[in-house]
């Protein structure tokens, strides 16, 4: 079981074409599909549940776009059914260029649910990877400025500490719906060891049983972390050569 499922909710525009409605029916159908995966992961009890919502590259698209993927996440957050479930929200992502009303919105969220415990939820809203880690750099050398670490001893954890959220475990899972095989700016720190899933199907058309198979198809990975592999002692590992 893994302690930490990361989704790159993707496919909504294709979704929506493909029934020829407009993209915003795609969000906000993408929506109810998040909605659906909160449920399962509280169902089969996972503790780290992560979904990329809208990426700093995002803001390229037209802005009836933006304003429909950002106005289907700050309804959710106001009046969505998760509000009342046991579910800890939390937001990653870069406050600039995002509406004062949503960031409000993200913050009571955070705010409101901190002391619960059954899953932790966090939104990837305006995120980028690169620029979590441009944010931490500088945050580092922030403190090597102000004396609290020397600069000549700074390590992973060093850097760790000084990211956005540095509690976020590492992402044990990783997948993808939508048919595309890159991880678009997503988690680069977090998700060095992650397991990749990739599925071909469109991210509004996904339910929590695709959750669970994601996660029983990681159950069968053999994860190593760069170590060799165990091998059986009863069978030598290389066999012996004839005297
Ligand atoms: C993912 O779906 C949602 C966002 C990136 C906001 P897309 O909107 O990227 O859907 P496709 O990939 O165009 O089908
Ligand atoms: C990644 O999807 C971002 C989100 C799902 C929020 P994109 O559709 O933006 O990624 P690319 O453009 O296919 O890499
Ligand atoms: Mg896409």
């Amino acid at each position: 079981m893994p302690a930490h499922v990361a989704i790159i909710m993707d496919g909504n525009g294709r979704w929506a074409e493909q029934r020829g409605l407009p993209r915003s029916a795609g969000h906000r159908a993408g929506n109810v599909a998040a909605r659906e995966m909160v449920y399962g992961a509280l169902e089969i009890g996972l503790r780290h549940l992560t979904l990329y919502a809208f990426s700093t590259e995002n803001w390229q698209r037209d802005t009836e776009e933006i304003v429909a993927v950002l106005e289907a996440i700050r309804r959710e957050l106001d009046e969505g059914p998760v509000r009342d479930l046991d579910v800890r929200q939390r937001w990653s992502g870069n406050p600039g260029k995002l509406p004062e009303e949503l960031v409000r919105s993200l913050l009571r969220e955070e705010r409101r649910t901190r002391a619960r415990t059954g899953l932790t939820l966090t939104v990837c809203l305006n995120y980028g990877g690169r620029d979590e880690i441009t944010r931490t750099a500088a945050a580092l050398a922030r403190a090597a400025r102000a004396g609290d670490v020397d600069p000549d001893l700074i390590g992973e954890d060093d850097f760790a500490r000084h990211l956005p959220h540095p509690d976020m475990p590492d992402v044990d899972l990783l997948w993808r719906t939508g048919d595309e095989q890159r991880t678009s700016n997503f988690l680069p720190w977090q998700a060095t060891y992650a397991e990749l899933y990739f599925t071909p199907g469109h991210w509004p058309d996904a339910d929590r049983r695709d959750l669970w198979q994601a996660i029983t198809a990681y159950g069968r990975r053999r994860r190593r972390h760069g170590a060799a592999p165990l091998v059986s002692p009863r069978k030598p590992a290389v066999p012996t050569r004839p005297e």
